[in-house]
């Protein structure tokens, strides 16, 4: 097959289209023939040398992709070959066909063509799991979600309206924040103009907000628990503003607040297959009903993923950015 192979890290220019091994369906997996794949935050980590695949899982990058069934390994069962799939990927997404643990899988939703079904995956498992099987996200409350405009940003502030909470949001432009109140954004908030504590206390009558979902890291901990509402959660899943920072427990402990941090990628196959379940259960008939629809920026060809993670790094784009086989 042909895969995107990174032969030493570096720039964009370091991911080339290029012949490699066949992956092989072992115990408990199917082998899909890839239709597409889609750029998230961490294969631009990846490729540059600092965020390497964990222990025994495919070389090439690709978090997610969608396809056709090409073959069923022993022990599987509920799919067949042929079947059109998503799916939740340790790696390999960026490759003609790659292995795939069958609790990973998900159907092709009705309504969503399959090139498109790529776009999901990735981006509904964590917002799934973080807002609701980690903080609990309840009917009525009020969640900041950082980075609104991005692949992860603009599931969560469908997810989130879908569940009934008031959601605010932060982006770097008046054009990215129209496009999260297209979404359902209810605040929105320009981090290179406002200060987003501020805001989000004055948008609930100074309470803050029950549930922060943090993209940025050491940067927004302190401004992040001054967001935070009594009894609310912070839930950090990006690093982009760095991994250390100084934590005024005092700040925490008065107002009976928690912080977690969350990897998908590492959890073991378990963990995602429960993740995958949950997301098949809540997320799969919001798609289907059209409540959630999954925002594409642009396809490129597989082939141009250097271009592709060009302009995921420039920040242009709005939702995810799907590479075609
Ligand atoms: N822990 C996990 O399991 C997990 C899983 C998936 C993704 N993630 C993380 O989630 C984040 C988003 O991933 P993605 O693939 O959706 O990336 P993406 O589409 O490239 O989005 C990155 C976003 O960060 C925003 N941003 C940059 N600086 C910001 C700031 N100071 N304040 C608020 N927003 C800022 C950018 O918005 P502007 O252009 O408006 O600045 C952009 O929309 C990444 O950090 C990624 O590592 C974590």
């Amino acid at each position: 097959m042909h895969a995107i192979t990174i032969e030493q890290p570096g720039g964009p220019e370091a991911l080339v289209w290029d012949r490699a091994p066949d992956p092989v369906a072992g115990e408990g997996e199917v082998l899909v023939d890839v239709a597409a794949s889609a750029v998230n935050r961490a294969d631009l980590l990846q490729r540059q040398g600092f965020y390497d695949p964990p222990p025994g899982t495919s070389p090439h990058p690709g978090l997610e992709c969608s396809g056709r069934i090409a073959a069923v390994g022993p022990g599987v069962s509920g799919w067949a070959v042929g079947d059109e799939v998503c799916a939740l990927l340790s790696g390999g997404g960026y490759a003609e066909r790659v292995a795939v643990p069958a609790g990973q899988l998900l159907p092709v939703p009705a309504g969503t063509d399959l090139a498109t079904a790529a776009a999901l995956p990735e981006a509904a498992c964590t917002v799934w799991s973080n807002l609701f099987m980690v903080a609990h996200l309840r009917p009525g409350e009020t969640v900041l979600v950082h980075g609104g405009a991005s692949g992860i940003g603009t599931m969560a502030i469908q997810l989130a309206k879908a569940a009934g909470a008031t959601v605010a949001v932060t982006a770097g432009s008046p054009e990215k924040l129209a496009r999260c109140k297209e979404l359902g954004a209810d605040v929105l908030i320009d981090y290179r103009t406002q200060d987003f504590a501020a805001e989000v206390k004055a948008a609930t009558g100074g309470a803050g907000a029950d549930v922060v979902l943090d993209i940025i890291g050491a940067k927004y901990l302190a401004r992040n628990v001054d967001a935070l509402a009594v009894s609310g959660r912070l839930v950090v899943i990006g690093l982009q503003g760095g991994v250390k920072a100084e934590l005024n427990l005092g700040a925490l402990l008065a107002k009976r607040a928690a912080v977690a941090g969350t990897t998908l990628r590492a959890r073991p196959r378990e963990e995602k297959a429960a993740i995958v379940a949950a997301v098949r259960e809540h997320v799969w008939p919001l798609v289907e009903a059209g409540r959630v629809r999954p925002v594409v920026h642009t396809v490129l060809p597989m082939r141009e993923a250097a271009e592709a993670h060009r302009l995921v790094e420039s920040g242009a784009h709005v939702g995810k950015v799907l590479l075609a086989v």
